[in-house]
């Protein structure tokens, strides 16, 4: 793909809670195809650090995931100098147009909301102010950088659309202000399962089955061990997603690590069993997350290097966010310093 000349360019934004450790699913389901976003667009991620604590947090711990995570996205490929990559807490514009959005959000919409009603179901003992109007923060961040694509999980497609009616009931009011931004489900890579529970997608929180992009070797090569193949007799590695989930959910990570198809698989272990294919898939990992961990610990102990990434992104942010705060805060008529 050719890269595009940056007048041309569409905008493009996400958020990323900065939630974890990232994990193979993360990595080959999405991350690994965000380095080539930035030749057709122009891209903005943030750590999403303030909708985390709509949930309670370790502080320490957040700030501590906020400034790994950043590590990792970069150790995956997403390269700072290509992309703007920042903190959202460091964009104090999101906070100031979320509350002027606040104002434009009807608390019928925000009742509707799916991510609400679940996540006030999870947390019966803390259903804050926050958790209601996170949906209003996550317009703020889009609508003030004027994207036309935000790439999100389909879990989020309704916030998006959420967005999309404020900023028109805004523009209706005073113009255009927004840009009405388009929701788009990204052309997932591979679907990662869990590898001791083929039947659910790969997640942290079934640690076991879960491949860390910084787990060591032997750790990986450990859970490769333990993965779920399938209680029928043949024993061969065939590509069956359904009477085999687990041998398919093995042959699509070796394929898309190796770029092999199924069908070559296939072939390269006819008449072997799954001691030999589990210890293949465990290898060909280990070697495309050995260049990701190592550059994730160098960019981890390298403070200053993350330190410039960060501060250089939030001010790049802040340039185009101010931009539209000045115009929403002048057209609702906050008298202008
Ligand atoms: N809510 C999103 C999630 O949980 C994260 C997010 C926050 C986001 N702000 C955003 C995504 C703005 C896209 C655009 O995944």
């Amino acid at each position: 793909m050719e890269e595009k000349i940056t007048e041309q360019k569409k905008r493009m934004l996400s958020g990323i809670q900065p939630s974890g450790d990232l994990h193979l699913g993360n990595y080959l389901g999405a991350i690994k195809n965000w380095a080539d976003r930035a030749l057709e667009y122009e891209c903005y991620y943030f750590m999403a650090d303030m909708h985390t604590i709509t949930v309670r947090q370790d502080p320490a711990e957040l700030r501590h995931r906020s400034i790994q995570q950043l590590a990792q996205y970069i150790a995956c490929g997403l390269d700072p100098e290509k992309n703007t990559l920042f903190l959202q807490s460091h964009v104090p514009a999101h906070a100031q147009l979320s509350w002027v959005l606040n104002c434009y959000t009807m608390y019928g919409e925000l009742s509707r909301m799916t991510q609400f009603k679940d996540k006030s179901a999870q947390h019966k003992d803390n259903i804050n102010a926050g958790l209601f109007t996170y949906p209003v923060l996550m317009a703020a961040d889009i609508l003030l950088y004027q994207p036309d694509y935000v790439p999100v999980g389909e879990d989020q497609k309704q916030h998006v659309e959420l967005t999309r009616d404020i900023a028109q009931r805004f523009n209706s009011i005073y113009g255009d202000v927004f840009k009405i931004p388009e929701p788009m489900i990204p052309k997932t890579g591979a679907r990662v399962y869990g590898l001791t529970s083929p039947g659910d997608k790969m997640s942290k929180s079934q640690p076991d089955g879960c491949v860390f992009i910084m787990d060591e070797p032997d750790v990986v090569a450990k859970k490769f061990k333990r993965a779920v193949t399938d209680s029928d007799t043949e024993h061969c590695v065939r590509f069956a997603p359904k009477e085999k989930p687990g041998v398919a959910n093995l042959m699509s990570i070796y394929s898309v690590v190796t770029g092999k198809s199924y069908d070559e698989i296939e072939a390269e272990f006819e008449g072997k069993g799954y001691g030999v294919f589990k210890p293949a898939v465990a290898e060909a990992v280990i070697d495309a997350l050995n260049p990701i961990r190592e550059e994730a610990k160098r960019l981890i102990a390298d403070k200053a290097y993350l330190e410039s990434v960060y501060e250089q992104g939030a001010q790049r942010a802040s340039y185009i966010a101010n931009k539209t705060l000045r115009k929403v805060y002048k057209k609702v008529g906050f008298y202008q310093i």
